[in-house]
């Protein structure tokens, strides 16, 4: 079976930069919390009402289309992952290919928010492997800005997360170059414990005192994905236990990073670069020490950025090959972890 490559990556991150001190102002949280816990000094915010996840998205594609020396009429489909859409339907990849022209080719969004870009390129990797499709563009982005609690309630969430987008134009290769492999797991169990449940079919019918909590059971035929219930609950924003979310997430990140080198014959000695998803910079640091990578084996950018769930892997990937941190023929490893909890991994012959 003839193998892929990724052929061109590219980002974009908006202009407006939001300091922990900018934070503070408005909530209880402090520079020295911020940075103490999660690394981060810095996040970037889209213009609302000009900018769009789909927009951000249609930036990072222009510049990985430009980066893989192809043009817009040479990609032959599409897959958008983001967990902070335009809307709640129809996704955003239809936005962006309208965005960019390109209608008429297969558009797919795809939901594993902090793992989306490694499925993605999972789902790229095996199209272009059959022949099916030969320029796969992949989009990763979002706008978390714009659904965040910014009251001290929300805190624990609001600080970590940034807004921005990357992508990568997945091609046939016949050289080295090549996806080696990818890795892909999830399991339900703890699906809210990292979520966004509203707007929702749900009804409450996960929780015990759910039904109550989302007045449903009062309208027989119909309903609303938003109640009154859910205002004055004020039930609309992220929730996040982040100590659990820390204690899976450093357990998975090795194990799924094992996965990928030892499937392939290789050990640890032979990475030369690790794009984790950026979590969370403790968590980069921890897994890094328990499988004994060198500083110069993992690339960290969330100082900058914060946490851009589906955008944080093509952003830091592309930044490191831009810094010529990454070079013609090192081994790469994509480790990502996130809600659902889902976790994956991609290796790649660069
Ligand atoms: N500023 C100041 N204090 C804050 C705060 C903030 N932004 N966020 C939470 N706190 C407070 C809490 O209210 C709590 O106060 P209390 O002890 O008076 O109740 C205290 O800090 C400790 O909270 P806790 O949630 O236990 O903190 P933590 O040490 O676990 O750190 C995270 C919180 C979110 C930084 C940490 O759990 C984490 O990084 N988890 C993983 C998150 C992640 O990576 N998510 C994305 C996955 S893709």
């Amino acid at each position: 079976m003839p193998k892929s490559k990724i052929a061109g990556l590219g980002y974009y991150l908006p202009e407006k930069i939001v300091t922990n001190d900018d934070l503070s102002q408005v909530m209880d949280t402090s520079d020295e919390w911020i940075q103490e816990r999660t690394g981060i000094k810095e996040r970037r915010y889209a213009e609302k009402h000009k900018e769009t996840t789909s927009s951000m998205g249609v930036k990072a594609a222009e510049m990985a289309i430009a980066n893989a020396g192809i043009t817009n009429e040479d990609v032959d489909f599409i897959i958008f992952a983001t967990l902070s859409p335009d809307y709640y339907f129809p996704g955003s990849g239809v936005l962006l290919q309208r965005q960019m022209n390109m209608q008429g080719i297969g558009a797919l969004d795809i939901r594993n928010q902090c793992s989306g870009f490694v499925y993605g390129l999972s789902i790229a990797d095996q199209f272009v492997k059959t022949g099916m499709y030969k320029n796969v563009l992949l989009v990763g982005s979002e706008f978390h800005s714009m659904g965040l609690d910014y009251s001290t309630r929300g805190r624990n969430v609001t600080v970590i997360f940034g807004d921005g987008a990357g992508a990568a134009i997945i091609q046939p290769s016949d050289g080295d170059e090549a996806i080696l492999s990818t890795h892909l797991h999830a399991d339900g169990t703890n699906a809210e414990v990292l979520s966004y449940i509203n707007p929702g079919s749900h009804g409450g019918a996960h929780d015990p005192e759910g039904q109550e909590k989302y007045e449903y059971p009062d309208q027989e035929f119909g309903g609303a994905f938003i109640t009154q219930k859910m205002w004055e609950n004020e039930d609309l924003y992220p929730h996040m236990e982040g100590p659990t979310v820390f204690k899976f997430a450093v357990k998975k990140f090795p194990e799924v990073i094992m996965e990928a080198l030892q499937s392939n014959g290789y050990t640890i000695d032979d990475l030369g670069m690790l794009i984790p998803h950026q979590a969370n910079l403790r968590i980069s640091q921890f897994v890094q020490r328990i499988l004994g990578l060198s500083d110069d084996q993992v690339f960290s950018n969330i100082q900058k950025y914060g946490n851009t769930t589906a955008a944080s892997i093509p952003i830091a990937f592309a930044e490191a090959v831009e810094q010529g941190k990454i070079k013609k023929g090192d081994l790469v490893c994509l480790a990502a972890f996130g809600s659902g909890f889902t976790w994956a991994s991609a290796l790649i012959r660069w």
